[in-house]
């Protein structure tokens, strides 16, 4: 395949892999096992791709001249991404250090979007319009196959030797701790420290503070829910919640949205019509939740990834901003 080819070829595969990467965190639905399947496809078309580039970089390498650092760095990254994704995939290795494969794997994806961007800046390549020719779009359609095929051997290689990654939920997470509260993995979003708060003076504050509730008050409610806390970390737990649904607690106030925030400042928005869908919980499997999840309350979010249960909160608000008004992913 001609090296301008290949190299377009890559930047839509790069392109593919980041889109369905970040979907596969945002779709709760059933819709995301066919993302993240979608998501493996084109990560391994890409490692299909590798000979051929491999050809284009011996060459670029030899013409000596600036750019070659960057266009080794982001080898380096794509190489230490994708290699840390199988990993993951085949649950042998849950963590190295205090990093788990799949966190490696996000953050080197992310750093290769800088670097990556500096190298086509730099090496550019101008598409044509017989870049879209049939026997292109036929050639096309045979490394995505490759990459199918090969996503289906590494499936049934996992299932055939009883590997961990075998059992993977459909968004590749691993079970930890269903039913088993004080086995739960302890993560946060991005920086968030762990809150030891006095569960006998801590309030909850709804619709402006206008409502304060205690501890022993939400647990009044004795709404139940089993829902599956599936963490952006790669693990997922099924668990019995206890609290107060969130229409009981909203029950008068209007608006768009409601804003669940925590007392270290973190915070999501959700449609007013989840109301009956969320529940704030204190106890986890008929036991109060324990710090590093967020005592002495925290949100319970059906069908959506681990960065909407807001732990440690403090306020829940209605507003009039629409529940979308807010970055995709929180930025602390
Ligand atoms: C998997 C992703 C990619 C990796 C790991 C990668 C890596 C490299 C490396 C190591 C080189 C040789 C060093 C140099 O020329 O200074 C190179 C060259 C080059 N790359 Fe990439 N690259 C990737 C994707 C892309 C993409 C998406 C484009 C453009 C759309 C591109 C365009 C080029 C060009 C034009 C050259 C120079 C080839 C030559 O001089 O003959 N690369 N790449
Ligand atoms: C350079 C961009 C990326 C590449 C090349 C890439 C490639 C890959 C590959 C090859 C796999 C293994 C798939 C399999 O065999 O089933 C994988 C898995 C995964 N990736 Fe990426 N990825 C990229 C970016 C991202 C981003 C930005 C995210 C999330 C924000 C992400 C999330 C995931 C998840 C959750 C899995 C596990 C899926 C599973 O267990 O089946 N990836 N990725």
């Amino acid at each position: 395949m001609a090296g301008r080819r290949t190299n377009l070829a890559l930047l839509a595969l790069l392109l593919l892999a980041f889109v369905t990467g970040g979907a596969s965190w945002l779709i709760g639905s059933a819709l995301v096992r066919w993302i993240v399947i979608a998501h493996g496809i084109v990560g391994l078309s890409i490692v299909v791709l590798a000979p051929w580039k491999r050809t284009i970089a011996r060459r670029g390498v030899a013409r000596r001249r600036p750019g070659t650092g960057t266009a080794i760095a982001f080898a380096v990254l794509i190489g230490t991404s994708i290699a840390a994704a199988l990993v993951h995939v085949t649950g042998v290795v849950r963590s190295v250090g205090t990093f788990s494969p799949l966190g490696i794997h996000v953050a080197t994806a992310i750093a290769a979007i800088v670097v990556g961007v500096a190298h086509v800046v730099r090496r550019p390549v101008r598409p044509r319009t017989t870049d879209l020719s049939r026997r292109n779009l036929l050639r096309s359609g045979a490394v995505l196959g490759a990459g199918a095929a090969g996503w289906l051997t590494l499936a049934g290689l996992l299932r055939a030797t009883g590997a961990r990654g075998g059992d993977r939920r459909m968004t590749g997470s691993f079970e930890a701790g269903s039913g088993v509260p004080t086995s739960m993995p302890v993560t946060q979003w991005l920086n968030d420290p762990v809150q030891e708060l006095d569960p006998a003076s801590w309030r909850l504050h709804v619709l402006d503070g206008v409502r304060n509730y205690s501890v022993d008050e939400l647990a009044g409610f004795g709404d139940t829910l089993r829902a599956t806390l599936d963490c952006t970390g790669g693990w997922f737990a099924d668990q019995e919640w206890r609290g107060a649904r969130l229409d009981r607690l909203l029950e008068g106030g209007e608006g768009e949205s409601i804003v669940v925030r925590s007392v270290t400042g973190y915070s999501r928005r959700f449609p007013r019509s989840d109301a009956s869908a969320l529940l704030l919980a204190t106890l986890v499997g008929g036991v109060p939740l324990s710090a590093g999840h967020g005592a002495p309350a925290r949100l319970v979010a059906p069908g959506r990834r681990g960065f909407w249960w807001v732990k440690w909160v403090t306020a829940i608000d209605v507003g009039d901003e629409p529940w979308w008004w807010q970055p995709p992913f929180p930025l602390t």
